[in-house]
């Protein structure tokens, strides 16, 4: 019998500014269901800045500092409404990082041999010539599922909304749970990923998939750079999505085509339909980027300019994030005192006062 209430959990890695890619996969969706939970009292919702997962990666600590405000300053601006949602950081929680450590304790070297993540990088490694197999894997990198799955028992979340890439790392997390449950005591609840089959995969502006790592983002509130109007740059890089020569009274098929595409995940249905109508009768593909850019524009603008304003006072922020860590203490500490004790970490005796 299963009578646990569903806790939605998620975290955003802080590394890079978020693009558009990260709102309609993402931000958009995720903040739309922690929401509709909330006021459905069906439910509720933590979601966190993974700091620590973040230094996994990215060794320049200017970027991690710029990437946490901005990724804040992001989910709060498009809405995340942190009275509804439990928002924090997660090294904030020092909880987290301790629960990590025990239940590294009971989770096998073996399992951790088989993610993804690691195997990859000793493919890479074992590929190049007299390269030794653990090349530039850190700890860190090779128990990275071990500290995601602290992220998510600490809080016995349920549901965990991720990117398909993540799925092997909730299923490591379900194990973990399981078996420090047979150890020890049944303190976890095995969480579930959800992907959302509905959610589109943004495609960028050379046509594959838009990833930071291409270089074929579309910026969300401009690239972080206080220099430059964001509004600009949304247009900029509308203007750069790249056409065929197709002549503009020629008729177009909609499909294939990176700007319908990402049209695709703003217009409504009869908007989509009328568009796809306006491609098979001929437009030009200088039009056709002056009404996606309009499209995109009037559902993010409101949002800039909160933004722009949280960027400018990072107190504000701070303060935000306090108040949740707050609130994400108090369960966490509950949930690792009784972790604590029931491997055999306890006082030896109560001292009076
Ligand atoms: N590893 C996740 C990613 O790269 C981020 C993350 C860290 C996370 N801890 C988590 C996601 C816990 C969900 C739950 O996307």
């Amino acid at each position: 019998m299963n009578t646990t209430k569903k806790r939605i959990l998620t975290g955003i890695t802080t590394t890079g500014i978020p693009h558009l890619g990260n709102y309609v996969g993402s931000i958009r969706p995720a903040i739309a269901e922690a929401h509709r939970a909330f006021e459905n009292h069906d439910g509720d919702a933590f979601f966190f800045l993974a700091d620590y997962h973040g230094i996994i990666k990215c060794f320049d600590p200017d970027e991690i500092h710029r990437s946490t405000r901005a990724i804040a300053a992001t989910w709060l601006a498009c809405g995340l409404d942190p009275e509804k949602v439990i928002f924090y950081r997660q090294s904030d929680i020092p909880e987290i990082p301790e629960l990590a450590w025990i239940l590294n304790c009971s989770c096998a070297k073996g399992l951790m041999n088989r993610a993804h993540a690691y195997k990859a990088a000793v493919d890479m490694n074992l590929s190049k010539e007299d390269t030794d197999p653990d090349y530039g894997i850190s700890m860190g990198l090779f128990g990275y599922p071990v500290l995601m799955a602290a992220d998510i028992l600490m809080f016995n979340a349920t549901h965990v909304p991720v990117g398909k890439d993540q799925i092997q790392h909730i299923e490591m997390a379900r194990d973990i749970a399981g078996s420090f449950n047979f150890k020890y005591k049944p303190l976890f609840v095995e969480p579930f990923a959800v992907v959302d089959e509905n959610t589109p995969l943004l495609t960028g502006l050379d046509g594959r998939k838009m990833s930071k790592s291409y270089g074929n983002t579309i910026p969300l509130f401009g690239d972080g750079n206080p220099q430059i109007d964001p509004e600009k740059a949304l247009k900029k890089a509308v203007m750069q999505i790249v056409t065929n020569s197709q002549p503009p009274e020629e008729p177009k098929d909609p499909e294939h085509c990176t700007i319908f595409e990402i049209y695709k995940a703003f217009g409504t249905p009869e908007e989509i339909e009328a568009l796809a109508t306006h491609y098979r009768r001929g437009i030009g593909w200088g039009e056709a980027k002056e009404i996606l850019f309009n499209k995109i524009n009037h559902e993010i603008a409101p949002y800039r300019e909160r933004y722009l304003h949280l960027m400018n006072n990072p107190k504000e922020l701070e303060e935000i994030l306090q108040m949740g860590a707050t609130k994400a203490r108090r369960v966490a500490q509950k949930q690792l005192d009784k972790t604590r004790r029931a491997i055999g970490i306890k006082p030896l005796a109560k001292l009076k006062s």
